[in-house]
């Protein structure tokens, strides 16, 4: 009898979906900042120092988010800390919108920052441990989807708040409600996270096999929970990880892949061109309208990759992906830097930062959020992905900082700075090529049972077990 996909594909879409306005809240409060900073700094009469303050308070808030989220998530699950970025994210957008001194201000960027850096590592753990194999790949690109989109959506609510006053009612109100709008979808988050289920994987690593057979029978069926939980069970059900397993084989192998894959991902510049577009097209050039026109294709080029990517992940695979990506992301940085050392700017310019992007989007970008998430063992995932994410957030911190730095320098400059990030892309294809392994169409237990064997066997073709 062949059984009906619909209703368990609605199942895994819905919750996989609302976890995925994680993602989107994680882009809108990342991004939305960019259009609020100069108001804010006229508001409080800030110095650059202050400015930069402003900027990093969020990803400053990130690195504890990420780092305790992990250790949480293991020990009371993962839906309960979905529960707490909602709230994080609600109470950063309600407090980011009222206060009346810059200590209160950042205080409130840094509560929204944990929120940002807690789902960067629980929403890709909760959407792997609930999918089946076979869509995996899919809806865990879903959580990179929530961001580009988030991110692209603050572009338009800014122009809409500027464009609602003049610049005094801008200085005063108009970068509150920027930065307020954001405690709308969080408030729905937080409604909606009322009806999506716990991870079936976390409840049977507790011995919580009922609850957890439920769910994976709505996932996929009476048989696939019945499978699911045998090969759970034998693979670590019931041990408590230890974080210092992170560091022994057979998890340190994992482990380095992860974090220098998380490196990679952000030392390739994108949160320069992400942060900074409007700075970059502006300073080749442009003026004002054309520097915003060029931030929105920048933003559409990453939301319609991000489906090349959906497309794609599941059938060729998550590394023939991530080494067109890299390869990509090499060339045209080395173009970017190539006009900035000649001097060229508009379309030229342009193109060149669109291919970047359009790479990115369709691999490096939703590639590492997901393969971090499927290749650790159940009962050590939250504690490894907190590790990931950490990378994440202090590598973006570095890039977010040094960027204009070396950009403004006389004996840097832009140029040199681009094909700095094309040769960290370079190294990260060659990389990707050596040691990142094939994930596609196997559970996550085939894939823990794989690095306890033969690690490297999993840069084989992958796939159909
Ligand atoms: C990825 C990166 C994030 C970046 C985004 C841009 O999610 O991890 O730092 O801002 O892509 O598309």
């Amino acid at each position: 009898m062949t059984q009906d996909v619909s209703s368990p594909l609605r199942f895994v879409l819905f919750a996989t979906g609302v976890t995925a306005l994680g993602g989107f809240l994680f882009g809108y409060d990342t991004a939305v900042i960019n259009g609020a900073n100069s108001y804010l700094k006229a508001s409080m009469g800030l110095n650059a120092a202050q400015e930069g303050i402003a900027g990093a308070s969020a990803i400053l808030g990130c690195i504890p988010g990420a780092m305790f989220a992990g250790f949480l998530s293991d020990r009371f699950g993962r839906r309960k800390i979905l529960f707490v970025c909602a709230l994080l994210y609600a109470l950063s957008g309600i407090l980011s919108a009222v206060p009346r001194t810059f200590e209160e201000f950042l205080a409130a960027r840094f509560i929204g920052g944990l929120g940002i850096g807690a789902s960067s590592m629980i929403c890709p753990v909760y959407i792997a441990e609930i999918s089946p194999e076979k869509w995996r790949g899919r809806l865990g690109t879903l959580f990179q989807l929530g961001i580009v989109v988030g991110i692209f959506l603050t572009l338009f609510v800014n122009k809409t708040v500027q464009g609602m006053g003049d610049d005094a009612w801008n200085t005063d109100f108009g970068w509150r409600w920027m930065l307020g709008a954001g405690a709308v979808p969080a408030l729905m988050f937080l409604g909606l996270l009322f009806a999506v289920p716990e991870s079936p994987r976390w409840l049977s690593q507790r011995g919580r096999e009922d609850e957890a057979r439920e769910i994976l029978g709505k996932v996929g069926g009476r048989e696939h929970a019945a499978r699911e939980l045998i090969a759970i069970r034998t693979a670590s059900a019931g041990e408590e990880g230890r974080f210092a397993e992170l560091f022994r084989p057979p998890n340190l192998k994992p482990m380095l892949i992860a974090v220098l894959l998380m490196a990679f991902s952000q030392f390739c510049g994108i949160n320069a061109i992400m942060y900074y577009s409007s700075k970059i097209f502006e300073s080749a050039g442009g003026g004002k309208d054309a520097a915003f026109m060029s931030s929105v294709w920048v933003g559409l080029i990453n939301v319609v990759f991000t489906f090349v990517a959906i497309g794609l992940v599941d059938k060729a695979g998550r590394r023939p992906l991530l080494i067109v990506g890299t390869a990509v992301q090499t060339i045209s940085l080395t173009l970017v830097g190539w006009m900035f050392h000649t001097q060229q700017s508009g379309l030229p310019l342009l193109l060149a930062v669109i291919g970047f992007i359009a790479a990115f989007a369709m691999a490096m970008g939703p590639v590492g959020w997901l393969l971090c998430a499927e290749i650790f063992p159940n009962k050590l995932r939250g504690r490894a992905m907190s590790l990931a994410s950490l990378t994440v957030w202090v590598s973006c911190y570095i890039v977010a900082q040094t960027f204009p730095m070396l950009n403004d320098s006389p004996s840097v400059g832009p140029a040199i700075t681009f094909w700095l990030y094309a040769g960290i892309s370079f190294v990260s294809l060659l990389f990707v090529f050596a040691f990142v392994p094939e994930t596609k169409g196997r559970t996550l237990e085939e894939i823990e049972e794989e690095w306890n064997r033969t690690g490297p066997e999993l840069l084989k073709e992958g796939g159909q077990p």
